[in-house]
């Protein structure tokens, strides 16, 4: 028989805390809430069970909870009352997302990472990521233009963090410039790196009341490609990231874990609403214990890399794991 024997790291609770190489921290937990223009009240979104288009009240009380829990961070996305084709709302001093900022720094104060989201498939009729030209396609330099705007307005309204989304080339130095001409120098980007044009996106559309039915395979990310996420990743931090994310998590791993082998910011995967979703579904069956499936994803996305976790669990696994996630 053999005398070398894995096992006997394994035999009790304590023995494996012991050992334990990766765990999740709910500091790095950032929880990402939608706010509806106009809503008196929370609206519960079909796809993603105990999700919510919030209030903005009803988002200053989750706020507030995420900041008493201990949580890192929200990630803010607005759905505007009326959409056009050019997401003009967007832009609008006193829209959904300028107000849902002020209403969290309000409430939270510097106990929580504000982050919003700076794109405009929120804000269109038509569900792109961008301003489209006469052909259709999505305009690269004239959305960029747009982003940009958003950012400061958005850093105007306090945010902490600007988070954009729409993949399109130069966003980030775009966003810094206009940032650092507004005065805005202390104003933080999270970029999303790596985002890839995926299915598990799908209960987004219905938490901020998208149409959309096409593709984004024109902007994000091919999910056959992986060095190319090292392209973006390298772009990004030239163009002045202070962190980077990967998105979604679970079946992009293997893309995080290069990224966070040789970033030298901060790293963040976005476990995504089909990610939420799924799980929820087969646990609704009765085919998965739940509570653990959300803490394995959380426990693997860690373990890939990510220093920082967009989860629609944030609160809920803090809760959890009150005292041994903690810190
Ligand atoms: C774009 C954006 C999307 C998500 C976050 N930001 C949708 C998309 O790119 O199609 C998806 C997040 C999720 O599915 O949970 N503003």
């Amino acid at each position: 028989m053999t005398a070398v024997r894995p096992r006997r790291l394994r035999p009790t609770g304590a023995m494996r805390r012991l050992v334990a190489e990766n765990q999740p921290r709910i500091s790095s937990l950032v929880l990402p809430a939608f706010v509806a223009e106009g809503g008196t009240s929370p609206r519960p979104i079909g796809s993603m069970p105990g999700v919510v288009q919030h209030s903005l009240d009803s988002l200053r009380g989750a706020a507030g909870e995420a900041a008493e829990l201990g949580l890192g961070g929200i990630m803010l996305f607005g759905i505007p009352a009326h959409k056009d084709a050019v997401g003009s709302a967007a832009l609008e001093a006193d829209g959904v997302l300028a107000a849902a900022i002020r209403a969290v720094k309000a409430e939270t104060g510097d106990d929580l990472v504000v982050m919003s989201d700076v794109c405009l498939d929120e804000f269109t009729d038509h569900g792109h990521c961008g301003l489209l030209d006469e052909t259709g396609r999505v305009d690269n330099d004239a959305t960029v233009e747009v982003y940009r705007q958003m950012a400061v307005l958005h850093a105007q309204a306090g945010v902490d963090v600007v988070a954009p989304s729409g993949m399109m080339d130069g966003q980030v130095g775009q966003i810094r410039a206009g940032l650092e001409a507004a005065g805005h120098h202390n104003t933080a980007i999270l970029a999303y790196t790596a985002k890839y044009a995926s299915a598990f996106y799908g209960p987004f559309r219905e938490a901020v009341d998208s149409s959309f039915a096409g593709s984004r395979r024109e902007y994000q990310q091919d999910p056959a490609n992986r060095r190319e996420a090292m392209r973006e990743l390298d772009l990004d931090l030239a163009e002045g990231a202070d962190m980077v994310m990967v998105k979604p998590a679970m079946s992009y791993l293997d893309v995080l874990a290069d990224v966070s082998a040789v970033s030298r910011v901060p790293v963040a995967a976005y476990q995504v609403s089909g990610e939420y979703a799924m799980i929820e579904a087969a646990a609704e069956r009765g085919w998965i214990d739940r509570d653990a499936a959300i803490d394995e994803s959380l426990t693997s996305i860690t373990r890939a890399g990510a220093d920082i976790i967009l989860t629609y669990w944030a609160a809920e696994v803090a809760r959890r794991h009150a005292t041994d996630w903690r810190r």
